[in-house]
């Protein structure tokens, strides 16, 4: 690759090449110093190359949940959308809740993979079961409280035995805080202005999640926080914990409007907030109260969308580099903070190895991006088997040109030309202690 632009040391350096080899970045400089014959194959015509998207939770459906999503549309609308490696959640028919079905989950997405993809499994009470989850290479583990919940409370027996069984492992345990929320819920909550609730749900089952975990000690992960209050929570414990957390685009980038506009397409759990929310967790992306930004791509059938009890969730992949691009070409917040909290971090948390950086002797996972392109969103340009999108209409500016995912091109001019066998399936490091610091 020559003729780049790579943003180091908080600045753009011109002329820039790389050598790809083996899937490795072997050499990169700049051009006037480069040593002579290499097969040059790829001129990226003085555009920026930036590390791949380390997006840490998607939904990618297949197997039973093939018609809502396969790993080929789900890798596909990821690499579009500059992201090469991403952390998959448990929650699929057949959940991925043991090694045995970790193993056939990793078969099902051999060879069909643009990107490279972690699997996070579903915990078991049992240390041992757990254990071997992670010598299958199980990432992460995830839960959801809702499934722990009696009434509004949290059992603490059920969920105390699972945070015992996986504490001593070190691996991180994603936690998707709070009761289900349908979008019955919602809707009254609208209309009987009680909306500002929602984030005390929240707000609840993080505490009660957290008083938990104080006793047992695992490396929590706080899925998706959508109120700014929970993150003032966090804000004291996380580091004495060790506990990260994420923001999604969506809770950043959109509010409740879009619900009363564009109805069920903008249902997604936990719900949107109001625009004070947004604009707050978007002012805090760049703090350290946020570790990092994930897409939570969770796309189901349209007709599980528009009908009586529509499903949560959306496309997002495709959308994520050019969603991030456009709050850095607005100044709101700088292209080192989402190369932080885009790929660097996401790495470091998961123990994700030689990726999340362009340096060199780490994996070739680069996009190389033109920050002045501007497309409007519309729901017939996603590659994803959910043709709708609650960001429609918007004018994004910035997007994924090319993207290699272990030096294989994958994206070429914004079109697809990966097969699916360029993604590596991720095996998290059997004994992996990672700080939040
Ligand atoms: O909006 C959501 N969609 N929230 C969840 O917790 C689950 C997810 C899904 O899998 O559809
Ligand atoms: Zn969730
Ligand atoms: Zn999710």
């Amino acid at each position: 690759m020559r003729n780049c632009k790579i943003y180091r040391d908080q600045g753009v350096i011109e002329n820039c090449y790389l050598i790809f080899d083996d899937g490795f970045i072997t050499e990169m400089g700049i051009e006037h110093n480069m040593k002579q014959n290499f097969d040059e194959k790829y001129d990226a015509r003085g555009r920026l190359l930036l590390p791949g998207i380390i997006d840490a939770h998607t939904h990618l459906r297949d197997q039973e949940l093939r018609y809502k999503e396969d790993f080929l549309t789900g890798t596909s609308s990821a690499v579009l959308g500059g992201v090469t490696t991403l952390i998959d959640m448990p929650n699929n028919v057949p959940p991925t809740d043991s090694p045995q079905r970790l193993k056939d989950r990793m078969k099902c997405a051999k060879g069909k993979i643009l990107a490279n993809v972690g699997f996070a499994c579903y915990p078991s009470t049992e240390l041992g079961v757990n254990r071997r989850m992670i010598e299958e290479g199980a990432i992460a583990f995830k839960i959801f409280t809702y499934n722990f919940m009696s009434g509004d409370r949290i059992e603490r027996t059920s969920l105390g035995r699972v945070l015992k069984a996986i504490a001593p492992l070190k691996k991180r345990l994603m936690v998707h805080c709070g009761p289900k929320i349908t979008y019955d819920l919602v809707l009254s909550s609208l209309r009987s202005k009680k909306y500002f609730k929602l984030c005390k749900l929240e707000v609840q089952a993080v505490k009660q999640v957290i008083s938990l975990a104080s006793m047992y000690k695992p490396l929590l992960h706080i899925c998706h926080i959508s109120c700014p209050s929970t993150l003032k929570l966090l804000k004291s414990l996380k580091r004495m914990l060790n506990i990260t957390c994420e923001v999604t685009v969506h809770h950043m980038l959109l509010t409740k409007k879009v619900i009363e506009k564009r109805g069920v397409i903008a249902h997604v759990d936990p719900p949107l907030k109001g625009l004070k929310s947004s604009k707050e967790l978007l002012r805090l992306f760049a703090s350290c109260d946020v570790d990092i930004v994930v897409s939570d791509h969770a796309p189901h059938a349209l007709e599980e969308k528009i009908c009586k009890y529509p499903k949560p969730g959306f496309p997002n992949l495709q959308l994520m580099m050019p969603l991030l691009l456009t709050q850095v070409n607005k100044g709101l917040f700088t292209l080192s903070t989402l190369l932080d909290k885009a790929s660097a971090r996401p790495a470091k948390i998961f123990g994700i190895s030689k990726r999340g950086l362009i340096e060199v002797g780490f994996r070739a996972d680069v996009v190389e991006v033109d920050l002045k392109r501007k497309i409007k969103v519309r729901s017939d340009m996603l590659v994803s088997k959910g043709k709708y999108t609650p960001f429609e209409g918007m004018t994004l500016q910035g997007f994924p040109m090319r993207t290699f995912v272990n030096g294989m091109c994958v994206v070429d001019e914004g079109f697809v030309v990966g097969k699916g066998h360029e993604g590596a399936i991720l095996r998290g490091p059997v004994e992996s202690v990672v700080s939040n610091g």
